[in-house]
């Protein structure tokens, strides 16, 4: 067994996404934000990390959460969604606390209208997994954690 401490995982998600399930099913599947953060428990599980699930649909609500996140935990996975396009309040916040960052949006956002394609998180994220519906989670879980381990041991 191993003597370091389990690295953490804070997963956010930003508004209407606890509406998953009943909401555009045809875009973003039928998959509840319940059953996505069960999965991403399994996975963390198998991974040997520890991980947080929040969602908000408030703005402030999230620079909170992700302030919080300092010293707390080594990695941030983020579907900010609809804040993905408009908010400089979160982007900042993910500046403030520079913890390496993924990106997550179930759709492929570059397949949609035109003010989905720019996000105020992307050139600040060190990756994005996009259009792979509630995979997409566990892909960031699986990426971050490789990231993780392999700069620890250099
Ligand atoms: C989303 C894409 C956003 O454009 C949208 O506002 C969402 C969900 C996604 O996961 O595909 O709410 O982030």
């Amino acid at each position: 067994m191993s003597t370091h401490s389990p690295l953490r995982i804070l997963v956010i998600n930003g508004p209407n996404l606890n509406l998953l399930g009943r909401r555009e099913a045809g875009i973003y599947g039928v998959a509840t934000l319940a059953e996505i953060e069960a999965s991403c428990r399994a996975e963390a599980a198998t991974l040997e990390v520890e991980i947080d699930f929040f969602q908000s649909n408030h703005e402030g609500v999230l620079v909170e959460r992700i302030q919080q996140a300092l010293g707390a935990c080594e990695l941030i996975i983020i579907n900010p969604a609809a804040y993905t396009h408009t908010s400089v309040a979160i982007r900042d916040a993910l500046l403030a606390v520079a913890l390496p960052v993924i990106e997550v949006h179930l759709s492929n956002v570059h397949k949609r209208e035109p003010f989905r394609h720019h996000s105020y998180v992307s050139d600040i994220a060190l990756g994005q997994v996009i259009g792979f519906g509630k995979d997409g989670y566990l892909l960031a879980l699986q990426g971050g954690v490789r990231y993780l381990r392999g700069r620890a041991s250099g």
